[in-house]
């Protein structure tokens, strides 16, 4: 009953807001004035999820706000029982299409994204796009088991620091929204001195209750990215929300009429709210638990109360270390000025290396400092030379997972509060800072770290693991010596596998979490679309986890080799996407190609006037020649439907020989942008000079040349681009 006319008496205040904002720009700029929220292709979110409805200009709100207004209801009479849930949904419902409208006038007025009164901190604002996309893949490999949306304030500024750090090293992403009794939770936390942003899952959203629609926005567009549920499709919008998006609130605070209306809003989507006033639990299944508040569980225990009641899965491994630990510090920095010692990073000689070895070669749990008063020199501080030698043996281990298990040496390490890592191998810098020193991390910690996670990350395959520092500069510059010879070796055997060298592919079902019909093919020549998984990797994880997302495909009979089709790949994607597909080709664009979910580096389009296809990464956000922008490109790609013409791919893709094999090749690019063109560059080149076009790159045009065809067709002409001769795409 409190939730219902609190709610109801919310929704009304909200819908007030909004229109009378809304009116007094519709006044000033006229109906017709468009408006749109910063690099969306879906107009405002929510209202284009739960109804279909395009919202582009003030008089599209107009409408929309009509629409929100059926779902109000009479304001609740004092002491009337309200028997259901149902009221309260509908002002639900109603609160967040307002909220739409309202924050939406914000950015009319240039209040958005908001710049805090007290601290002059920028909040995030609206959730674009690309950060969706980019975040799509942690969602899918488990990284981020779910998200929290933190509104109000907690009682003080320790309690605000201790349940986000808790949720830090749970890889809960954290949104930060509303005010209570005038304080905020952005702000005990800025004095608390904790990192904000992207990069740490901590995403300050606006001081008002309001504000957390732009999370609820975000949640609802991965039913329409990933899921590839339909615009107006509002049952099939909030079953994914319910089923697939593991978020949950956190309201702090007392709560007022607005905070329960949007509590309403996110109950439609599944979002249970885990309260720390008087009502503990608001849960989706349409039953209010009113629990008593048992005082001693409060602030400690509210963050694995919200985990159980969310049901998230929660795997987290913590190595026997002084500092705080999780995927939720791999982004942070750490400034010179903070840096109490550094290995690498051309400052001093470093490697990381792994080997594989016989079981009775190696201890487990053992570590090795070799060095001369390294204790001594390690306490000194300033900078020091580091060899990373980790040594592992296990009766499944193969040799072809060394590559797959060094890479995550970066994660391992950079996963430690106060500890920073770049680059792999031999060009690989590492700081330590002053702060984790003061919690009393040491050089063996390293070690430690490298033990337990190598440990954790490779169950299956490993069941030794043994570490060896190495600080003595001539030991370092030896042994990296003979890890250079190991590299070589290894660099040869991937460049040497081709398509048809293996019987095997792999497919990857990581993002079926997400879009439930979309499988990658991953083949020796053609990586995933993410960029974050290719053949080894998927061999490698096959061998870890014989069941898990990454399984093999007998490739069978080659039914064409200029397309890439095999009836062994049409039997497992036919099977794989619950017949959504029959075939597959995965050398060309033009018919049946590779679906994609959402997560693609890149996307690929044909440009009919130039017989050629362009390519644009994730992230640029200016216009291309076919006159769409990355974001309204991404919406025609994505959700597991094949879209001949379109694909999305992974930037190493490019540079395949396999690439657009089946179309005429890399000869066929003829627009990419000029981040792309950099990022690829020594490889594409080594790609052209086979192709017989050693100055091909100089021969493809990027944003600076052209952002329209017509400019397109005129460079490609002076530069007699190879596409403009070859046969017709069509
Ligand atoms: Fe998703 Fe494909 Fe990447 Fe796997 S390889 S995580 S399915 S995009
Ligand atoms: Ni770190
Ligand atoms: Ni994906």
């Amino acid at each position: 009953k409190i939730i219902a006319s609190g709610a109801i008496r919310g929704a009304h205040k909200v819908f007030n807001e909004a229109e009378k904002l809304l009116f007094k720009h519709i006044a000033e700029k006229g109906g017709d004035y468009v408006f749109e929220f910063p690099d969306t292709a879906f107009y405002l979110p929510m209202i284009y999820a739960m109804t279909g409805f395009a919202v582009k200009t003030l008089n599209d709100m107009k409408e929309a706000l009509m629409m929100a207004k059926e779902l109000l209801h009479p304001e609740p009479v004092e002491k009337e029982w309200t028997p259901y849930l149902g009221e309260a949904l509908d002002s639900g419902m109603a609160t967040l299409f307002a909220e739409e409208i309202w924050l939406a006038m914000r950015y009319l007025e240039g209040l958005e994204p908001e710049k805090d009164p007290v601290t002059g901190l920028i909040y995030n604002g609206f959730i674009t796009d690309t950060i969706q996309r980019n975040l799509g893949i942690q969602l899918v490999d488990g990284r981020m088991p779910g998200f929290a949306a933190i509104v109000g304030a907690a009682p003080d500024d320790d309690t605000a620091a201790r349940i986000v750090r808790e949720l830090q090293e749970k890889n809960i992403l954290v949104f930060l929204s509303g005010m209570s009794n005038g304080e905020t939770i952005t702000r005990q936390l800025q004095r608390k001195k904790v990192e904000l942003g992207w990069d740490v899952y901590v995403v300050p959203l606006g001081t008002t209750t309001e504000h957390t629609l732009y999370a609820l926005d975000w949640a609802v567009r991965a039913a329409m990215i990933y899921g590839g549920v339909k615009p107006g499709d509002y049952k099939g919008c909030l079953k994914y929300t319910k089923d697939r998006v593991f978020a949950f609130a956190l309201p702090l605070g007392p709560l007022d009429d607005v905070k329960w209306a949007t509590g309403a809003g996110a109950i439609n989507m599944g979002f249970p709210a885990i309260c720390d006033s008087d009502v503990p639990v608001i849960h989706p299944t349409g039953v209010c638990t009113y629990e008593e508040v048992d005082k001693e569980y409060d602030h400690a225990k509210i963050v694995s109360k919200a985990i159980e009641v969310r049901g998230l899965k929660i795997v987290s491994h913590k190595p026997p270390i002084p500092i705080a630990y999780g995927p939720a510090f791999e982004g942070e920095r750490i400034r010179k000025e903070d840096t109490f010692i550094e290995f690498g990073g051309n400052k001093t000689p470093a490697y990381e290396f792994i080997r594989s070895r016989e079981l009775d070669e190696i201890e487990d749990g053992k570590i090795i400092i070799k060095g001369d008063n390294w204790k001594e020199r390690y306490e000194a501080g300033g900078a020091m030379p580091l060899g990373i030698y980790v040594e592992v043996a296990g009766r499944e281990m193969q040799p072809d997972y060394e590559p797959i298990m060094e890479r995550k040496l970066h994660h391992n390490i950079n996963e430690g509060q106060g500890i920073w890592h770049m680059g792999q191998r031999d060009v690989n810098w590492l700081r330590i800072s002053k702060a984790a020193k003061a919690e009393g991390f040491t050089l063996e910690d390293i070690a430690k770290i490298q033990h337990t996670m190598t440990h954790s990350r490779f169950k299956a395959i490993v069941d030794k693991v043994q570490v060896t520092l190495f600080t003595d500069e001539a030991d370092v510059v030896k042994t990296r010596e003979e890890a250079r010879k190991v590299w070589k070796d290894r660099d040869q055997r991937l460049g040497s596998l081709t398509d048809e060298s293996v019987d095997l592919f792999y497919s990857c079902l990581l993002c079926q979490s997400f879009a439930p019909s979309h499988t990658c093919v991953i083949t020796p020549e053609r990586l995933g679309l993410c960029g974050a998984y290719n053949w080894l990797d998927c061999k490698a994880a096959f061998g870890i986890d014989p069941s898990g997302g990454n399984q093999p495909i007998t490739k069978g009979e080659v039914l064409d080799e200029k397309y890439g089709r095999w009836t062994g790949v049409d039997v497992y994607i036919k099977a794989s996407t619950g017949g959504a597909l029959d075939t597959m080709n995965a050398y060309t664009i033009m018919e049946n190609p590779m679906t994609s979910c959402g997560c693609f580096e890149c996307i690929m389009c044909v440009v009919p006037e130039a017989n050629g296809v362009m390519v644009v990464q994730r992230g640029h956000t200016g216009m291309t020649p076919i006159g769409m922008k990355f974001s309204s490109l991404a919406g025609t790609v994505g959700g597991g439907v094949q879209t001949p013409g379109f694909m999305g791919i992974g930037v190493n893709f490019i540079t395949s020989r396999k690439f657009l094999y089946g179309d005429g090749g890399l000869k066929r690019v003829v627009w990419m942008t000029k981040a792309l063109k950099e990022r690829i560059r020594d490889a594409f080149i080594e790609r052209a000079q086979e192709e017989g076009v050693p100055d091909f790159l100089d021969k493809i045009a990027d944003e600076t040349v052209a952002e329209d065809s017509e400019k397109l067709l005129e460079f490609l002409a002076s530069v007699d681009h190879p596409a403009l001769t070859m046969p017709s795409m069509f």
